[in-house]
């Protein structure tokens, strides 16, 4: 399946949904692009750098293949800048295109390199981990991590194509799956009521790690894409995506990165879906729904940790207004509230307090 992204600066980015898409790079390759820059951490360069080096290099006068160690952890400042001192001391010129391939940590890191490079130059993305199938490469969101905290720094910068190519799936570590899947519930659940009950019919299909049918990507970055055109910089309906993450981002940073964000979102999710169910009518039938989802796709943790430990976190939330906590709920599958207040209602922190304690 191919869509077409145009944003409201009539920029068009093709999002490609197909086996062996990142063969067809070259297709993607404009005349003018004289070098290209391939970027991505060092696991998913070692698989994949060669194989996208070998479609780019008939199209270009010269190629380098550059990488950074793995790990959120490296998604930083300073590496940017070796990243950039590297292309910098090969002279590369406006007239290169980067290849961001990877996972939502070397996307965001080779997005951002491309937004800066010379004022910017333009980049074609290849994603490799179902996270970033389904969400990261998405939007043009790109940027790094600071001491301060995560995606505090980068810019808006519109990939000139994505490729989406479920065969590199086959390498991703198998716990790195949760991640993905947790990100396909949540948009299911803010934008998609057709591709909930697909979820909710084919687990068996989706619980095996390295292979996923076509229809949920495509259903994914369908939806992501509508909300990304109608709010390219987040001022509105963007916010839906950060369902489940209020608490979800909560749990993470209370247990240290310890659980994945897969994980903490499902949990997330669960918590705020009661949420819902008191602050904005959300049907208690149709939160049963989304815990059995959970539940059958192998989202079974349950938080150890008590409202007190998560509550200093809630309080530092980016979507928070003047001393109140906000949270982007649904209020049926494939639909959320709020729509004339931001995408966010308010909830007090006794709500969220007895969404917390009052869990299975
Ligand atoms: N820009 C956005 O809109 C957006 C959205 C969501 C998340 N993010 C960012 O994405 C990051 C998380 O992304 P992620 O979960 O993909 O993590 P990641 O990029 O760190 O990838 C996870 C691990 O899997 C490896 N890997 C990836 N694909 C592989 C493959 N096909 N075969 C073998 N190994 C592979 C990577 O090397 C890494 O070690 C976070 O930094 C987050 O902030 C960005
Ligand atoms: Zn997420």
């Amino acid at each position: 399946v191919k869509l077409s992204l145009t944003l409201t600066d009539k920029t068009e980015c093709t999002i490609l949904v197909k086996k062996g898409a990142h063969k067809l790079l070259g297709s993607y390759w404009k005349p003018e692009w004289q070098d290209a820059v391939i970027l991505g951490d060092e696991q998913v360069i070692d698989l994949y750098g060669d194989a996208v080096g070998e479609v780019i290099r008939p199209k270009v006068v010269h190629a380098m293949i550059l990488s950074f160690p793995p790990g959120d952890e490296n998604k930083n400042r300073a590496v940017k800048e070796d990243l950039e001192d590297s292309i910098l001391s090969q002279g590369y010129s406006r007239r290169t295109c980067v290849v961001a391939l990877g996972g939502g940590v070397s996307l965001d890191m080779a997005g951002y390199v491309a937004g800066t490079y010379m004022r910017g130059i333009p980049y074609l993305s290849v994603p490799t981990s179902l996270l970033a199938m389904v969400d990261a490469a998405i939007g043009g969101k790109t940027g790094v991590n600071t001491e301060a905290g995560k995606n505090l720094v980068g810019v808006i910068h519109q990939p000139g194509a994505v490729l989406i190519d479920p065969d590199l799936l086959k390498t991703l570590p198998p716990e790195e799956w949760c991640n993905g899947l947790a990100e396909i519930v949540k948009t299911a659940l803010v934008g998609d009521a057709a591709l909930f009950e697909w979820l909710e019919t084919h687990v068996d299909e989706l619980t095996q790690p390295g292979r996923i049918p076509d229809y949920p990507l495509e259903a994914c970055v369908a939806r992501k894409s509508d909300i990304v055109e109608k709010d390219p910089r987040e001022g509105g309906v963007r916010a839906v995506l950060n369902f489940g993450h209020t608490i979800g981002h909560a749990i993470e940073k209370v247990s240290e990165h310890a659980i994945p964000h897969g994980k903490a979102v499902a949990m997330g999710m669960e918590v705020e879906a009661r949420v819902a169910v008191s602050n904005c009518r959300f049907p208690a039938a149709s939160s049963q729904r989304l815990f059995r989802l959970l539940q059958a796709l192998g989202f079974h943790e349950k938080p150890d940790y008590s409202f007190e430990q998560l509550l200093p976190y809630l309080k530092v939330d980016k979507k928070n207004r003047g001393g109140e906590i906000r949270m982007a709920l649904p209020r049926r599958v494939g639909e959320m509230a709020g729509a004339t207040q931001g995408y966010t209602l308010p909830v007090s922190l006794e709500e969220a307090r007895q969404a917390w304690e009052s869990g299975p």
